[in-house]
């Protein structure tokens, strides 16, 4: 049932404030904003010496952003990897370490063949999944569900942010394990989560505003996504929402990498959307949008009330999320980025919830 949605996928994208909440109930005792884990680790966190992360598609990018955190927070090394890549790349791995996989489905045949190959080297193997019946669920050691509720929409939005969510409390709790967090450290971080409900409902405000820009990103042929730091993923993920279900060209870079290639395609045609919160890297991304600006680049800017005053470009299209603590910006600036595929596959009018070629669950390697 789409309720008074066009699409499942509207629906999801609407949905988030309500299940992120859930999937942070679920893992945050509120009282004493802490995190409280639902399950007893089968492992030491002060025991490990790396984390592998690996997944698919919007899931890889949930793994993407976790990594950022995991280092930050527990000061843990972490490799990811695209899941058909670890398989076969021979990485070396060392007994008793922790080996991550994310997986809405918890199918995902790459996915799994990574978990059963963490096995095999005996690697602890903890999921991400939001279906608790599946065979990654089944097959890991332990299990840490999304609560994002059945996701009908191929494109991946709800089981995305839950994912978030979940690996932010998990890096916090290493972080706690490992002695790098204080008391006072991480009650700061499980406040800002909490608040992430009421900030994604604020972000479901610009709708309006995306709307109209959809219209001209429905005219487009090409679309450059840029992100630094923990926006970077969301990059990614957004060139891959607008490519899966407007089956526009769109790629996603590190804000930094433009000058060593993605320059050379920029001109007055092409739409350059930047994620840039005003965080400690925002000058940076700054400096970036002012060398897509001197080449007549289209700049949408996705930013906060800071971030837009000191943007200084006049040519921006911008829309201002809330402020907000900067450890959950992908979660917030994800809803966004969502709409703005969303909308723009809407007004082109493809089949948003069964884009062509793609299926809900890849059970083929
Ligand atoms: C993108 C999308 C896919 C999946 C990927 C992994 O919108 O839906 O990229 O994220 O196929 O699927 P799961 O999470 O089921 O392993």
């Amino acid at each position: 049932d789409k309720g008074n949605h066009k699409h499942f996928m509207a629906k999801e994208i609407h949905e988030q404030p309500e299940v992120v909440g859930h999937t942070l109930a679920h893992y945050i005792d509120m009282v004493h904003e802490r995190v409280a884990l639902p399950s007893e680790m089968p492992f030491d966190w002060k025991k490990l010496k790396r984390l592998s992360i690996s997944a698919c598609g919007t899931a890889f990018y949930a793994g993407l952003v976790a990594k950022y955190w995991f280092e930050r927070f527990a000061k843990l090394p972490v490799e990811i990897d695209i899941a058909s890549e670890f398989r076969y790349r021979d990485a070396p791995l060392e007994e008793g370490d922790l080996a991550i996989f994310i997986s809405q489905s918890g199918e995902t045949a790459d996915t799994l063949a990574s978990l059963r190959y963490a096995k095999e080297h005996k690697l602890h193997v903890l999921s991400v999944v939001n279906v608790p019946t599946s065979t990654i669920a089944r097959d890991s050691d332990v299990v840490m569900p999304t609560l994002a509720g059945p996701e009908i929409g191929v494109a991946s939005t709800k089981a995305f942010t839950c994912q978030l969510a979940v690996l932010a409390c998990l890096a916090i709790a290493a972080g706690r394990a490992r002695g790098e967090l204080s008391e006072a450290d991480e009650q700061k971080l499980v406040h800002a989560l909490i608040e992430v409900p009421r900030l994604m409902t604020q972000a479901l405000t610009l709708e309006p505003q995306i709307e109209k820009l959809a219209v001209e990103l429905s005219k487009t042929r090409d679309v450059l996504y840029l992100g630094r730091g923990t926006s970077f993923p969301i990059a990614l993920e957004g060139a891959l929402k607008l490519k899966e279900i407007s089956y526009i060209h769109a790629e996603g870079y590190a804000a930094g990498e433009l000058k060593h290639g993605p320059i050379a395609l920029i001109d007055e045609k092409m739409p350059v959307i930047v994620i840039a919160p005003h965080d400690r890297v925002f000058d940076k991304t700054v400096s970036n949008m002012q060398e897509v600006a001197a080449r007549g680049g289209r700049i949408i800017l996705v930013t906060d009330p800071k971030g837009s005053q000191e943007s200084t470009i006049d040519s921006a299209h911008t829309l201002t999320l809330p402020e907000m603590a900067s450890t959950v910006t992908p979660l917030v600036y994800a809803v966004p980025v969502q709409l703005m595929a969303y909308h723009t596959a809407a007004v082109i009018g493809t089949d948003v919830d069964q884009p062509r070629n793609l299926a809900k669950s890849v059970t083929v390697e």
